[in-house]
């Protein structure tokens, strides 16, 4: 009799578990969006979007509508001067997964306080007041449409125009700039994976087996490899807990730029806090400092700076902007962050 029970015990078994993940990866197939896409996330994120002015920054709010008719919420903040407006780099703002653009602004205002660069920020389909929602091919007509955007502009148009993104945004960061490889003229990607079915062991071991049901891509291990003339900065932070920071490893050995490709790695650094880290500012600002056309002021007092004095600068600049108080909560939102240049 046992012998009889056990295989059919173990029958049941066998075929339960078969009809569980096959519901596993029907739900995974049908609802994979929602489980990677977190635009109501916190609380308020698709009704409330704080604005540059809350940061004292002026700007214009402009409502772009893609090439599939979705209208998107974006940013415009301009420097106040228009020709130093016209000399100053543009950063567009490639978000994170959760919230929206406004969660952004604390970062937002250092690179147009400290570093005077012009800033365009975009809420994703989906997100914040942007209407939609989250798609890959959606994000990509809507890094697109902004992109189109800041060209057409009649000053940020003439500017030297550079991509940032965090996590998800360093996809889509990524893969704006492998599209448009003449519009840009640098990229920084923050804590970002090779590829969504790369990251899906990691995040859900179970559905490891099921990776090729994967149609969420973004595919940034291949679209890096499109990017050959355009600097590149790696921000990595070595305590990462959701993308496993092999990931960025990946991306910089697979990028083949011929242009600068700079590895900055913060030993403390975990997904949503490697922004407050010291040295990630002072990394951004040399970096910008190798692309931009106008000077920020201490490198421009000196004459004619050589390479290994410029060299010299930057690295005294990394004394130079320390945090003096800020804070990335748990879902990657930072609040009021507060950067000041040192006094010598
Ligand atoms: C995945 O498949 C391998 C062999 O193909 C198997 O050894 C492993 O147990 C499976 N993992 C899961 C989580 O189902
Ligand atoms: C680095 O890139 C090369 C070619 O792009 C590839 O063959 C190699 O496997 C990569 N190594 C790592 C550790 O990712
Ligand atoms: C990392 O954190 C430890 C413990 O708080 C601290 O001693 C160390 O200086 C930090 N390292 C960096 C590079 O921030
Ligand atoms: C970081 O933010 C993501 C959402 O963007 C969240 O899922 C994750 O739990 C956060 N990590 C930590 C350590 O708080």
């Amino acid at each position: 009799m046992p012998d009889d029970y056990m295989p059919s015990w173990l029958s049941y078994t066998l075929s339960a578990t078969g009809l569980a993940s096959a519901a596993g990866a029907v739900m995974l197939y049908l609802y994979q969006s929602d489980l990677l896409y977190l635009p109501s996330h916190p609380e308020g994120s698709r009704t409330e979007v704080p604005k540059p002015s809350q940061y004292g920054m002026p700007y214009v709010e402009e409502t772009l509508t893609t090439k599939d008719g979705v209208k998107i919420k974006s940013y415009i903040i301009t420097l106040k001067d228009e020709q130093a407006a016209k000399n100053a780099p543009t950063i567009i703002y490639h978000h994170a997964n959760a919230g929206n653009m406004g969660h952004r602004l604390p970062i937002a205002q250092v690179f147009y306080e400290k570093f005077n660069a012009n800033v365009v920020m975009l809420s994703y389909r989906g997100y914040g007041l942007s209407e939609g929602s989250p798609s890959d091919k959606g994000l990509r007509i809507d890094s697109q449409t902004m992109l189109d955007y800041v060209r057409a502009h009649p000053i940020l148009g003439k500017t030297k125009i550079i991509a940032y993104g965090q996590s998800l945004g360093g996809a889509v960061a990524i893969d704006v700039v492998a599209r448009n490889p003449d519009a840009f003229a640098g990229l920084m990607i923050e804590n970002t994976f090779l590829s969504v079915p790369k990251m899906i062991p990691h995040v859900v071991p179970m559905l490891k087996n099921l990776t090729w049901l994967c149609h969420l891509n973004w595919p940034s291990e291949n679209n890096i490899r499109q990017i050959v003339k355009t600097p590149i900065l790696f921000l990595s932070g070595a305590k990462d807990e959701l993308v496993p920071p092999s990931h960025m490893k990946g991306l910089y050995n697979a990028s083949q730029t011929r242009a600068t490709k700079v590895w900055k790695e913060f030993a403390n650094g975990t997904h949503n806090d490697t922004c407050i880290q010291p040295g990630y500012f002072s990394a951004i600002r040399d970096f910008l400092a190798d692309i931009r056309d106008d000077q920020l002021e201490p490198i421009q007092q000196q004459a004619a700076p050589s390479k290994t004095d410029k060299v010299k600068l930057q690295s005294e600049g990394e004394e130079k902007f320390q945090l003096v108080s800020g804070v990335a909560d748990a879902e990657g939102m930072t609040h009021s962050f507060r950067f000041e240049e040192e006094e010598d």
